[in-house]
């Protein structure tokens, strides 16, 4: 089977190396991958967002089975385009990518089918949102409705910076038209869990439950990021907890998106915080999380194309969806400066992997036979290990293995996770 992933970093390594132990795989195209990735598909330089190359390109080699990865190509319509063409793909259509694509979609979901989720106001005047900022419970949340790189997201803790954001968004276009409409709203507290799951618009499939690092410093101090590491399983995420989440929300974001006409196949990220009151929806997102997969893959032991092309077709009742009972760490290394400003073409040598540690790379090219940083973040370090504090000192163990000189990371992925184990 030919088989073509649309994305190019350390999430798209990671669906690639697991696809790659079913038998029928015969090649993997990866559009436009990057040189790390290299070593295990066919990197095709085509951009993400270039849908009519994709379709082009899928037609012509005759591609059996498409999986779109990124947030970008599949709210733009990247599914529909191929499937309209006849090829079969993983991820959902345009319609149902809409639950990322517009947090203002998202939000009126929850309201309208009583999922639970921060109370929040929608705006589309700068004056009305100003406005309610007088008055508003503070901390407050602002959010630009459209994708923003993962930036779109102010936690304000007083009314003058919630203003400037609000201003920045709808005033300066700091997300150009992803913020002509925001979305205010209550701050939550509490430990935050990320849960990827298979739907096919039927039954829901949770993988194993994660935990993301989102800044970019120690102790979780510095600026946001794309996630500077991750470890799986959470420790928050108690059966108990598990099971609210199903009942409450995840079979009804399930059955709102049919009730909507808009049925959605694919990977379902739910990102929750537990809170006082229960887990609630933060945000959903309409794909595998980066760099949540990095650890949710690497625990899996059934077949992930098989458990795709079910979720595809709509038999994943019958699938065969199994995690182990491990756990997974994963380090990024990021380039010094990320995410703010840094420098790429640093020279990298990477350890092979082995049975329970995998190098992911997220942001690399090649120069001849040697591999170059490109990019923010460039390498995603996991390791698997019976227990949590074992997999992060492997993980650990093996960034040392790592020469790249311009990398940094977090020395404390997973610290919190140890903790609420002991407690
Ligand atoms: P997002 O880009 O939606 O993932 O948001 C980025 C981060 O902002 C989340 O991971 C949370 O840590 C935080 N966040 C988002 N919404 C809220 C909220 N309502 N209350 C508290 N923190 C939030
Ligand atoms: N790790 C968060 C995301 O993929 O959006």
């Amino acid at each position: 089977m030919k088989i073509l992933v649309v994305g190019g970093g350390g999430r798209e390594h990671a669906i690639i190396k697991k696809i790659k132990e079913n038998p029928n795989v015969t090649e993997i195209y990866a559009l436009p991958g990057n040189g790390g990735i290299a070593a295990d598909a066919v990197c095709v330089n085509i951009g993400a967002k270039d849908i009519p190359a994709i379709v082009a390109f899928a037609k012509e080699q005759k591609i059996d089975f498409a999986v779109v990865a990124p947030d970008d190509p599949l709210v733009l319509g990247a599914v529909d385009a191929l499937q309209a063409e006849g090829i079969p793909c993983f991820g959902p259509e345009a319609k149902a990518a809409i639950i990322e694509g517009s947090k203002v979609f998202s939000k009126n979901l929850m309201k309208k089918y009583g999922i639970p989720t921060a109370s929040y106001e929608v705006f589309t005047e700068l004056d009305a949102a100003l406005r309610y900022l007088e008055t508003a419970p503070i901390p407050t949340v602002v959010k630009a409705d459209g994708l923003a790189l993962g930036k779109g997201v102010i936690i304000a803790q007083t009314r003058e910076e919630a203003k400037a954001a609000v201003r920045s968004m709808m005033e300066d276009k700091q997300f150009g038209e992803s913020g002509s409409r925001v979305v205010i709203e209550e701050f939550l507290t509490g430990p935050e869990v990320s849960v990827l799951a298979f739907t096919d618009g039927n039954v829901v499939r949770p993988m194993v439950s994660s935990m993301d690092h989102k800044r970019a410093l120690d102790n979780d101090e510095g600026l946001n990021t794309g996630g500077m590491g991750t470890v799986a399983p959470n420790p928050y995420y108690t059966p108990e907890v598990a099971a609210e989440c199903m009942e409450k929300i995840f079979l009804p974001t399930v059955k709102a998106m049919n009730a909507e006409g808009r049925t959605f196949r694919g990977c379902l990220y739910f990102g929750l915080m537990i809170t006082p009151d229960g887990p609630k929806v933060i945000e959903y997102n309409c794909r595998f999380g980066d760099p949540e997969t990095q650890v949710v893959l690497p625990l899996m032991e059934s077949d992930l194309l098989d458990v795709m092309m079910a979720t595809a077709n709509g038999t994943l009742t019958d699938a065969d969806v199994r995690f182990s009972e491990r756990s997974a760490c994963c380090v990024i290394v990021a380039s010094k400066g990320y995410p703010v400003k840094y420098e790429s073409g640093f020279p990298m040598e990477l350890p092979k992997d082995s049975e329970n540690g995998f190098i992911y790379v997220a942001g690399a090219k090649k120069d001849g036979e040697q591999l170059l940083s490109a990019g923010g973040r460039v390498l995603g370090v996991t390791a698997v290990a019976d227990t949590l504090d074992l997999a992060i000192a492997k993980a650990y163990d093996r960034v040392q293995k790592v020469k790249f000189e311009n990398g940094y990371y977090r020395s404390d992925i997973g610290a919190r996770a140890l903790q609420a184990l002991k407690k």
